[in-house]
């Protein structure tokens, strides 16, 4: 069967219609009223149930399993928007006309060619690294691309500045005063006139442009990275596709169809943004404390990388293909929880309902796999496996499948490699924590919270030859 558009957006529909009649959309009034601080909320660990700041980024009903990104329904952006337009969304608040589309595209199609900082990001063994940690480190060197915040350059000099090392391929390094030849080495610091870039598109490192420029950066060093990992060059960006379809593109190194277009765009839109989830909280300390979007991204990224965060998608796949070996996913599941192991994919701290996204993932897997053997068979174990899950914990504990559980099927039938997966979560979020942080920035006060001190008080120094030797260093 030759998959057309309508069948996407008839999967779309129908789920909104679903979650319509399961949830009821009412609005939390503990969590939707505009508050004036100090505040009490009933705090648990890990912050849970704390108010952290007022926002009109994006809500998550957590009872009801319900998504609003600044007040549009998440089944109203999955059918209706692109991927643009939601990032424009989610950073200015409303969608954008057509002139103001036609100017975000572009200025994101121009931010896409990040050469410069391709050419030092392939100077270190990414094939080797986490994908996570290049991306982070990929993101470092955006920053310093083009924001050129850090580099200091006095007056408007022409020269080189004061030499400091020689030897291109060394560094310079203080050699201790042992006898050995004092090496000397001389580097030439960058001046103004020598920087590529020095007048064009420098930006302000905490304004919306960092934002655009990440946004549309950082699918590149994306798919520069997993070509890298697959043993291939990376692939220059094409300025004529769409952000989805351009990403698709670089990582495949083929042109997506307009299906496949779609596809890719409701998945980005449907992990925009998620309210103050790990990472988006992690990118918000950071910038609280008047850092920079570049700085506050990298800590996303650092965040999202973990396996009980963005790090699941991948994990489920490999617990897909375990339990396909294993044979059985009862026993499986079994062993699993008896061993006290997570099951990847399952639960969530704010829903306490089926995810939202995954009402949206997992038809779209189901209409995916029609054509991918491998895929369906990946999916016919997910599905057990989720109906044995919601039957021994949905009512008792709440576990329904997340926004995890199903993605990781949809991108091996998209053609991503699964080392990519959080990856690819990082290319959707970039949205969502920019424009988190640059709406707090408004009205800005560092996160600074407390913690309960549960040690001694009153111990006295012992001189070290007196301490009695312990079996662990504590
Ligand atoms: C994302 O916050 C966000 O919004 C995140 C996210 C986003 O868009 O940013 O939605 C994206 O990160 C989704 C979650 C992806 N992670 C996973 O799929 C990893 C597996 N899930 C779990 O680790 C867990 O459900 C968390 C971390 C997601 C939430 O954990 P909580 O809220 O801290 O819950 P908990 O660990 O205290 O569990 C409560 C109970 C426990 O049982 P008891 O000790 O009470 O008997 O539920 C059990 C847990 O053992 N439980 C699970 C389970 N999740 C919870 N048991 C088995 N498998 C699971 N997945």
């Amino acid at each position: 069967m030759t998959l057309k558009t309508e069948d996407l957006l008839k999967v779309i529909h129908s789920a909104g219609v679903q979650a319509a009649a399961d949830t009821g959309n009412e609005p939390e009034p503990e969590l939707t009223q505009p508050i004036s601080w100090p505040i009490t909320s009933t705090v648990g660990p890990g912050l849970e149930g704390a108010i952290a700041c007022e926002s009109k980024v994006g809500y998550v009903n957590g009872a009801k399993g319900w998504l609003v990104y600044r007040g549009y329904d998440i089944f109203e952006l999955c059918a209706n928007a692109t991927y643009e337009e939601v990032c424009y969304l989610l950073l200015h608040g409303e969608l954008p006309t057509e002139a103001q589309l036609y100017a975000f595209k572009k200025k994101l199609a121009s931010y896409r060619y990040v050469n410069g900082t391709l050419r030092v990001l392939m100077g270190f063994p990414v094939e080797k690294m986490n994908p996570m940690a290049a991306l982070r480190l990929g993101t470092n060197l955006l920053r310093q691309e083009f924001s050129f915040i850090d580099i200091d350059i006095p007056g408007d000099d022409m020269g080189f500045d004061e030499i400091i090392a020689m030897d291109d391929d060394s560094f310079a390094m203080e050699t201790p005063p042992l006898g050995e030849k004092q090496a000397t080495y001389e580097f030439h610091q960058q001046s103004r006139a020598s920087h590529p870039r020095w007048g064009d598109q420098l930006h302000d490192a905490k304004g919306y442009e960092a934002a655009y420029h990440l946004i549309a950066g950082i699918p590149t060093l994306a798919a520069a990275i997993s070509r890298v990992r697959q043993g291939h060059m990376p692939i220059e960006p094409d300025p004529h596709l769409s952000l989805s379809a351009n990403f698709l593109y670089m990582l495949t190194g083929y042109q997506p169809s307009e299906l496949e277009e779609r596809m890719m765009d409701v998945c980005l839109i449907l992990h925009a943004d998620h309210g103050m989830n790990a990472s988006t909280f992690a990118a918000m300390v950071v910038a609280s404390t008047l850092s920079d979007v570049y700085f506050s991204v990298g800590s996303g990224i650092a965040a999202l990388n973990g396996p009980l965060h963005g790090g699941a998608n991948e994990q489920v796949l490999k617990m897909l293909e375990e339990i396909r070996s294993f044979g059985d996913v009862q026993e499986w599941l079994d062993e699993r929880l008896m061993n006290k192991e997570k099951v990847m994919g399952f639960g969530h701290r704010v829903y306490k309902a089926y995810d939202p996204r995954a009402r949206v993932l997992g038809p779209l897997a189901e209409l995916l796999t029609e054509n991918h053997e491998d895929g369906k068979s990946l999916l016919s174990i997910a599905k057990r496996l989720e109906s044995e899950m919601i039957d021994r914990f949905g009512e008792s504990k709440k576990i329904f499948p997340n926004v995890d559980f199903y993605s990781g099927i949809v991108y091996n039938c998209l053609g991503i490699p699964a080392d990519m997966f959080t990856s690819v979560f990082a290319v959707a979020r970039v949205s969502g924590w920019t424009a988190r942080v640059l709406e707090y920035l408004k009205n800005n006060r560092i996160f600074r919270p407390r913690a309960i001190y549960t040690g001694d008080f009153g111990k006295t120094y012992t001189p070290i030859e007196q301490r009695q030797r312990r079996d662990t260093i504590q």
